[in-house]
């Protein structure tokens, strides 16, 4: 079984990026993120409608990072502490090393290769910090940008679900995309 600990919180670093925990501090930034129309086509997830919502969902996520059951990081420029996106695993199946990767960029910094950079050391910490086997990530056949993302970053399409989502009266298709971890890197016990 996989034992997680997130304490103390894990600051990431690449080039351009600071990846550090979200606070209430961010609600606005998360308001505007979840209620964006662009940000949230694909997401199958009713859009935020107050700075309250927002709060409540940090919360939420904040339980979870202390029950070990998730964690979420605000992507931030060096030099700039707003927050323009979030990435994150949540959905931990720990009998099965095994989690789901969750990711939104606020549209004016898409396009940029902001995601792509933040991929590499989440991915890392998850396959050498939480000892995960296998990362997957549920995406719309229609979102070309996130699927060509888990692409370049070695995700490959194990499955494609007809019509099991519904939302906003609609049921969506959806792939399942998964990064399995290279044996031989791995050392684990039951
Ligand atoms: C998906 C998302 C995170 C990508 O972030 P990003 O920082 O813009 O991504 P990157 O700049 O790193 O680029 C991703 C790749 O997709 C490509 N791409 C972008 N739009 C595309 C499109 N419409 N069709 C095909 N490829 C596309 C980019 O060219 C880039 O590939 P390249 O480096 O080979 O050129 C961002 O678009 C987003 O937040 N979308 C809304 C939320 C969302 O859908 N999240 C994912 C849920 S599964």
């Amino acid at each position: 079984m996989l034992e997680v600990t997130f304490l103390p919180f894990p600051l990431l670093y690449t080039q351009r990026l600071v990846l550090r925990q979200i606070t209430r501090q961010d609600a606005k930034e998360i308001l505007n993120l979840r209620s964006n129309d662009l940000v949230m086509q694909f997401i199958g997830r009713p859009k935020m409608t107050s700075v309250q919502e927002a709060e409540s969902w940090i919360e939420k996520f904040d339980i979870s990072l202390a029950q070990q059951e998730g964690i979420n990081w605000a992507i931030s420029l060096k030099g700039n502490n707003t927050l323009l996106g979030t990435i994150g695993f949540w959905r931990l199946e720990k009998e099965h090393f095994r989690a789901e990767i969750g990711y939104l960029l606020n549209p004016d910094f898409q396009g940029k290769g902001i995601m792509n950079e933040a991929f590499e050391p989440v991915l890392n910490y998850g396959f050498e910090k939480m000892k995960l086997h296998s990362i997957m990530a549920n995406v719309y056949p229609e979102n070309k940008s996130s699927i060509r993302l888990l692409e370049k970053n070695g995700f490959q399409q194990e499955g494609y679900f007809r019509e099991n989502y519904f939302h906003d009266g609609v049921f969506t298709d959806t792939s399942v995309f998964s990064l399995v971890m290279d044996n031989a890197d791995q050392n684990i016990t039951n």
